[in-house]
């Protein structure tokens, strides 16, 4: 028997004696969509692999845990980099690796995806997924500030490098990644980026701190923007989809 309950915002499930309670864990009070259709969405008519589910779940018990991407937004980065052939793909902002694993899942065996973060506790988390999903050897982490790392991988590997990147870290810091990117990416490579909405404060005009300005104006930035196409698709909490010219 499959019971579904909330508990502010997060989907929590156990077992308990022969009732099995799906641990749906994914904060779904970002999404713009009623609850009940965002569950359809992101549960009823997405696939996840086993792996995945327990990554979910894991990463609902942390205190953190709202800030790992939803099913439906995983298969969302996995199609974009399995339609462009994506071989070197690219992530800023990994936490427990959910987006990391539907991105590598996604590349051929000898594809490689260099991962951003700065937090060791989180990615350990990631990397126990990553070796038990058999995808761990085409993911290479690297630990700092992801600005420095993006630098290092300009100096090192060059523009055009990679086919796909998903930018999903600090707020403030956005255009800096996307422009890091943009260098990093060959044409006709994709970058996608996470939380583009803010829980639709972008279009809210008295909404005015740091994060929220900093998106609404990257929002118009790459609407303007003559070296991409672009298209804001209203999944999860908005993923700005963004193809280089
Ligand atoms: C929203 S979470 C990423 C969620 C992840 N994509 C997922 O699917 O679960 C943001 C992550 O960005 C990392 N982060 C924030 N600022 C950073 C920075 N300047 N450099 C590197 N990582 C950063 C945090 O440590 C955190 O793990």
């Amino acid at each position: 028997m499959n019971v579904h309950f909330t508990v502010g915002g997060l989907q929590h499930g156990l077992r308990v004696a022969n009732v099995t309670i799906r641990r749906h864990a994914y904060d779904m009070s970002r999404s713009l969509l009623p609850e009940a259709v965002e569950r359809y969405v992101a549960f009823d008519i997405t696939r996840e692999t086993a792996v995945q589910k327990r990554l979910r779940a894991e990463t609902a018990r942390l205190p953190e845990g709202g800030m790992q991407i939803g099913p439906d937004q995983g298969a969302l980065l996995a199609l974009l980099a399995r339609t462009i052939g994506a071989k070197h793909a690219l992530e800023i902002g990994t936490f427990t690796g959910y987006s990391a694993l539907a991105v590598a899942m996604a590349l051929p065996a000898d594809g490689k995806l260099v991962c951003c973060d700065r937090s060791e506790e989180w990615t350990a988390i990631a990397r126990r997924y990553w070796k038990e999903a058999g995808v761990a050897d085409r993911i290479e982490l690297r630990l700092g500030d992801a600005r420095a790392t993006l630098r290092a991988l300009t100096a090192k590997r060059g523009p055009g490098s990679f086919d796909f990147a998903f930018i999903d870290a600090d707020k403030s810091a956005y255009d800096d990644y996307y422009e890091a990117c943009l260098v990093l990416l060959r044409p006709g490579g994709l970058i996608a980026l996470d939380n583009m909405l803010w829980s639709g404060n972008v279009a809210k005009r008295a909404v005015r701190d740091a994060d929220t300005r900093a998106l609404r104006a990257l929002n118009a930035k790459i609407r303007d923007d003559a070296r991409v196409d672009s298209c804001l698709l209203t999944v999860g909490d908005g993923v700005m989809v963004v193809r280089k010219r």
